[in-house]
């Protein structure tokens, strides 16, 4: 029984909350926040302790692992801290806002010889996945350009406005497209180049807008493009388009404001050059139930971490900080 200790209490960690309460296997025995309030208030519903922050948690709690729902910039401390501790560590995505801290959490990890996963959930979420498998069986032929897409609204949650300070989220590129970035790296290797267009509003977070185009090695193309820069009740919206050489795989889902709706079934279809259209069966589970489940297995199973690892989260954060220099230096980017 992985007992789990998850530090804010903000969006994700109720999120995770939620997940790791429907999880056999695992036990949420401490929520820490440094906003009292928030902090008790999920504590009571997941039947935890409270910690103000998570040197006292580690102290006194019998806790293996973390899961850090925190501003980006808290991850590095808070990750170095657990992993010095011997606990085991899930950190929402972005890994950080630069590669120095990545690489100082990976090393961290590796030194105390912990498990280390990203909460890249797109790489858990039903439709990706199945989408992927298909892609990787071969039977669509190679797969030629992909198109992945991420649009909300202006984030309204975030406890103190950190997501709308470009120097605590990175803005769209490292705090929403590294999703669909992520998602691509996952499907078609290493990049590049990427060259990228966007749209700035300061007191938005920076980059609000972007279209990133990235070539990989392989040769092959995508764009990734993601944006915050909408009002009144604009849903939440993805889309994943893979051409392939015989056919094309599609989809496009919105889900409420703020993901509410994300139970809801949409459709993964699938085109065939010789005529044939069907669509994907795909397995109605909550992504994060599934990105927690694999956290836990990987803890309750000695098994290493395989999917969503520290490096996976620094190959992100390279491409999404590269992305967001071509958009400001107006230039094609090397990686
Ligand atoms: N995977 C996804 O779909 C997804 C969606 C939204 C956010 N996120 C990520 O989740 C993380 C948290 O985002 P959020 O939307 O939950 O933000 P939030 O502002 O809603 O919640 C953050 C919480 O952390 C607390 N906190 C801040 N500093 C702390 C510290 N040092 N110690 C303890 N608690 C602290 C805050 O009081 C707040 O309650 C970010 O990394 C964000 O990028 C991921």
């Amino acid at each position: 029984m992985a007992k789990v200790s998850i530090v804010g209490a903000g969006f994700m960690g109720k999120t995770h909350g939620s997940a790791y309460k429907e999880l056999e296997g695992s036990e949420v025995v401490a929520v820490v926040d440094n906003v009292a309030e928030k902090g008790k208030k999920l504590a009571e519903e997941l039947g935890a302790n409270y910690y103000p922050d998570l040197d006292q948690c580690l102290k006194e709690e019998d806790t293996d692992c973390v899961d850090l729902c925190v501003p980006t910039n808290f991850n590095l401390e808070l990750t170095t801290k657990a992993a010095e501790a011997g606990k085991h560590v899930l950190c929402e995505k972005p890994i950080s806002l630069s590669l120095e801290d990545a690489d100082r959490m990976i090393e961290v990890v590796k030194k105390n010889n912990i498990k280390g996963m990203i909460g890249h959930v797109l790489r858990f979420w039903p439709e990706y996945v199945k989408s992927k498998e298909l892609v990787d069986s071969g039977k669509l032929g190679e797969p030629l350009f992909g198109f992945a897409e991420r649009l909300a609204v202006i984030p309204d949650w975030y406890e103190g406005d950190w997501g709308l300070d470009e120097a605590y989220s990175g803005g769209v590129p490292l705090n929403l497209a590294i999703h669909d970035m992520d998602y691509l790296l996952w499907l078609f290797g290493r990049p590049s180049t990427v060259s990228a267009q966007g749209v700035s509003i300061p007191k938005w977070g920076g980059i609000v807008h972007i279209s990133a185009n990235i070539e990989f090695k392989t040769g092959k193309s995508a764009l990734a493009e993601g944006g915050w820069a909408f009002g009144g009740d604009f849903p939440f919206t993805m889309v994943l388009r893979v051409i392939c050489e015989k056919g094309t795989i599609d989809w496009l889902f919105r889900a409420g404001k703020n993901i509410e709706q994300r139970a809801q079934k949409s459709m993964v279809y699938v085109y065939e050059n010789s005529g044939n259209t069907y669509t994907l069966d795909v397995e109605q589970k909550d992504p994060y139930f599934l990105e927690c489940k694999y956290f836990v297995d990987c803890i309750n199973n000695d098994r290493p971490i395989e999917n969503a690892t520290f490096e996976d989260g620094r190959a992100a954060v390279e491409l999404a900080l590269a992305a967001k220099r071509s958009v400001y230096e107006k230039k094609i980017i090397k990686l």
